[in-house]
Formats: structure tokens, sequence, C-alpha cells
């Protein structure tokens, strides 16, 4: 990793149902590190959950609020930071994430991630008459941006802990190296 880099949190990208969050919370116990979604903060923030602002305001303007609080994390310390799956489509909010963050995304088959969204209903792009269909090319299409997260985790066929387990690995080996 680049010395010039200070880690001082640790950022999750990767597609829907890639258990980002599930993983998040569990690595952030681990490391003793505050958890911070950004679904679930711009949600806070706007008083509206992310299906509504989609349906009321566009997808252009939840993007501009998660190029806003991807902005404001640049300061924070000592945080787990679980991303919406689209956040690293802008190439500003990856390089902003990578300025503070080690950047790990998670990684998984579109088979599996169907598995795991197929019977929640929060995610407006998902709602689609061919879900799968939806989700390969989502997927293909942000396949050059997920890989360029500092670490690549695959989760097929781990549970969540052993996911967890292995980013908490990662930060250690990523931080003990910058010291
Ligand atoms: C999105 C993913 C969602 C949420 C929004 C858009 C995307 O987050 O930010 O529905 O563009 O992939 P999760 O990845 O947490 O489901």
């Amino acid at each position: 990793m680049n010395n010039a880099r200070q880690v001082q949190n640790l950022a999750l990208i990767g597609f829907m149902g890639t258990g980002k969050s599930s993983v998040g919370r569990l690595v952030a116990d681990a490391l003793h590190f505050t958890f911070l979604d950004t679904d679930e903060t711009i949600e806070a923030k706007a008083g509206k959950t992310i299906t509504d602002i989609f349906a009321q305001q566009g997808e252009a303007a939840f993007r501009e609020m998660e190029r806003t609080l991807v902005s404001e994390l640049a300061s924070r310390t000592h945080t787990v930071i679980s991303t919406g799956g689209g956040l690293p489509t802008n190439p500003a909010n990856l390089s902003s994430l990578k300025s503070h963050a080690l950047v790990v995304c998670l990684w998984a088959s579109p088979e599996t991630i169907f598995e795991h969204v197929r019977h929640q209903q929060h995610r407006p792009l998902l709602k689609d008459p061919d879900p799968m269909g939806k989700i390969r090319a989502l997927l293909a299409a942000r396949e050059p941006f997920y890989r360029q997260a500092d670490v690549l985790v695959n989760t097929e066929r781990r549970s969540l802990r052993e996911v967890a387990q292995q980013v908490v690995h990662q930060f250690r080996t990523a931080t003990v190296a910058q010291k």
C-alpha cells in the first residue's frame, strides 16, 4: 500500500446483498470501531427511506446525497463504513474513501446475490420484472469500480463471521504495515 496513506478507517464496498452491513457490524465490534452505514445515515438525514428518496427526488438526488456524505466522512477515525452498492461508481467517492480508509470489496456471484435479495423489498434498483438480469447487468457495469478496492474478499460459501474475520485480518495486516 502507498506509504503516504494514513489508514484510519475501514470501508466496505460491493454489490447489494453481499453482506456489507452485517459484516461491517461484526468487524466494527472486533476492532472496537464505530459502525456507520451510508444508506442508514442518508435516510436519517433526509428523514425518509431510500425508496422514497428514489421515488420522490430521483436517483441523481440520491447520488448527490451519497457524494456529500462521503466527503464528510474524511474527518472520521476508527470507523467501519458500510457503503451503498452504487456509491463507488463515482470515482470521487472511491478516491475520497481511499484517502483515509482501507477499502475492502465483498464479492459474490449474481446467483448468490439474487438468493440474498429476492425476498427483500427495499432496493428500488431491483424492482424490475427481471431482477436476475438487472443484477447481472449492474454487476458487470460496476465490476471495474469494485476491482479498484484495496482488497477483494470472496464471500461465496463463507459465513458472515468468516468473512468478517477475513476483513479484520486484512485490516490488521494493512495497518501494521503502515506503522
Ligand atoms: C444501491 C444499493 C443500496 C442503496 C440504493 C442503491 C445500488 O445499498 O444504496 O438502493 O445502487 O446498488 P445496498 O448495497 O446496501 O443494498
